[in-house]
């Protein structure tokens, strides 16, 4: 793991987590800490800097989250945004007030060039403010470094105590110099040698896998998704055929898609491991027969992945590991230094309880998405599944509108598989996050040749996001919409209408269920 460290204090600011990708992105390790952390941690974790985030409350409200001034005296450089920085004028004495009107947006900013942060910044630069209250006096020993035509006080800075302030947040794409801003916080402020690459990640983490597992024996469930297939990988190369995958192929998957995750792992494939493939489908659709309610259906495939996980593991005996693809972002939303939170995914419903292992472990916990990604393409790992965008654990069992049935499967993924195809073809498949067909319960007349036909209409489902909290229909060429729909009407017996979903979330839902 890396020597230095930047500790992100979290205010209960939007952008906790992509202020410290920005870090990593510069070559600095970084994490999210609670901002009740306590001044002594602080001291015994020894950060390089420490960033305090923004945060939606006022700093002179007594509920607001504040911090011990003490922090100021460690020695360790300070970088405040937004809220952070008018935490860090009210603690120190200066003064905040409320603004009659908020500032809200791409804002100019004037920055002073004599001070370090601003060194080769336009001296004025885009900046994305969101902000009522504002700092009217800065403390003692600070000095102004940047306003806007509404806010006396943009940037101050104290650099005899390396404590460092903006009022906007240089951590988002809009700010147009924040990138500049951390880089001479990390490495002319907090002097950081920049040592955090993924090379060295891997090589690290293959050392402690192994100092960690000794002679024992690990089991890891394996989805085809990204996350598990990197963490399996990363436990081959670290501790071979101690490693045991479990695949359970639901018989819900994409087309083709249980055959591709076998040709990498199995035993035809490159990695040095177990690889169980339990083709599970009959069994599954057996038990979603008649079954129509979306939550009902949720439920019997996540207790199915369960049971089936648990009957191949006995077969395997105790074990002494776990191993969960957890990320970083499962880690901070699943409760902030709560430590080795377990991962109750609504993707496999919960671990299985009748399993005999010690302990879990889990070699991604401290990274973010694109960091998993770049891990598992200098493992080997085909951009395929490197880059496989998200698919929900019950799979086109939710997108199949009404009963599951293997006809139903079939017909959807052939028409998802045309889908993708001619999107990869157009060269959208990056621009757009999120792109699948589903079917639908519906079945309408059509005419093929001189015959009546009583089909399935099928949707194509594409969004735009960020966070896939939101989502915005994606703007698809309608000459790539029309070509997709020839070819599923020509190709996909059963289907004979295509629709185009233009719901945005909210309030409509990615998924169909
Ligand atoms: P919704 O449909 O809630 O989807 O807008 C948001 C994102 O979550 C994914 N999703 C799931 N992922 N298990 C998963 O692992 C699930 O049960 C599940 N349901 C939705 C969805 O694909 C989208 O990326």
């Amino acid at each position: 793991m890396s020597k230095e460290m930047i500790m992100v204090l979290d205010f209960g600011g939007q952008y906790n987590q992509l202020i410290a990708r920005r870090v990593r992105d510069l070559g600095v390790y970084a994490e999210v800490y609670p901002s009740s952390i306590g001044v002594e941690k602080i001291r015994e974790i020894g950060p390089k800097g420490i960033i305090f985030t923004g945060g939606p409350q006022s700093v002179y409200k007594e509920e607001s989250q504040h911090i011990d001034p003490s922090v100021f005296s460690l020695g360790i450089p300070i970088f405040g945004f937004c809220y952070g920085a008018q935490l860090i004028a009210y603690e120190l004495g200066g003064e905040v007030k409320t603004a009659p009107v908020s500032e809200y947006g791409k804002t100019p900013v004037r920055v002073d060039n004599s001070s370090v942060i601003f060194s080769d910044v336009q001296e004025t630069t885009v900046t994305w403010m969101s902000h009522t209250d504002y700092i009217a006096k800065v403390p003692e020993g600070f000095r102004v470094t940047a306003h806007t035509e509404n806010c006396p006080v943009a940037g101050m800075e104290d650099v005899s105590r390396g404590i460092y302030a903006v009022q906007f947040h240089p951590e988002v794409s809009h700010t147009a110099e924040g990138s500049k801003m951390f880089r001479h916080f990390l490495y002319d402020v907090c002097k950081c040698a920049g040592d955090w690459k993924m090379d060295t990640f891997v090589e690290d983490q293959i050392r402690s896998i192994r100092e960690k597992v000794g002679n024992g024996r690990v089991l890891l469930a394996l989805s085809g998704g990204v996350d598990s297939s990197v963490a399996a990988t990363l436990m081959s190369k670290a501790i071979g055929r101690q490693l045991t995958c479990v695949f359970v192929d639901h018989g819900l998957m994409r087309k083709n898609e249980g055959d591709e995750v076998e040709a990498v792992f199995g035993p035809k494939g490159q990695y040095d491991l177990n690889f169980i493939r339990v083709n599970a489908g009959p069994e599954y659709f057996a038990e979603l027969e008649g079954v129509t309610d979306p939550e009902q259906k949720r439920k019997i495939i996540g207790e199915k992945f369960i049971r089936v996980f648990e009957r191949e593991a006995k077969k395997i005996g105790a074990v002494d590991f776990l191993c969960q693809g957890t990320i970083y972002p499962d880690v901070v939303e699943s409760g902030l230094g709560k430590g080795a939170t377990i991962k109750s995914h609504h993707n496999v419903g919960g671990l299985p309880k009748n399993v005999e292992f010690k302990e879990i472990i889990e070699p991604l916990r401290m990274l973010f998405k694109d960091e998993v990604r770049q891990v598992g393409l200098k493992l080997g790992l085909p951009d395929y599944l490197v880059f496989r965008q998200p698919f929900p654990g019950p799979g086109l069992g939710v997108r199949i509108v009404g009963e599951v049935t293997p006809e139903k499967v079939r017909i959807l993924q052939d028409a998802d598989a045309i889908y993708r195809e001619e999107i990869a073809k157009a060269g959208l498949d990056r621009k757009i996050n999120q792109y699948f067909a589903a079917l639908t319960n519906m079945r309408t007349v059509g005419v093929m040749g001189d015959f009546r036909t009583y089909d399935y209409a099928c949707v194509l489902r594409a969004v735009e996001t960020d966070d896939f909290m939101t989502a915005e229909a994606s703007d698809i060429p309608f000459a790539v919409l029309e070509k997709v729909m020839n070819r599923i009407v020509d190709e996909v017996k059963g289907i004979n209408r295509v629709f185009y979903d233009l719901t945005s979330k909210p309030p409509g839902t990615i998924e169909f269920e």
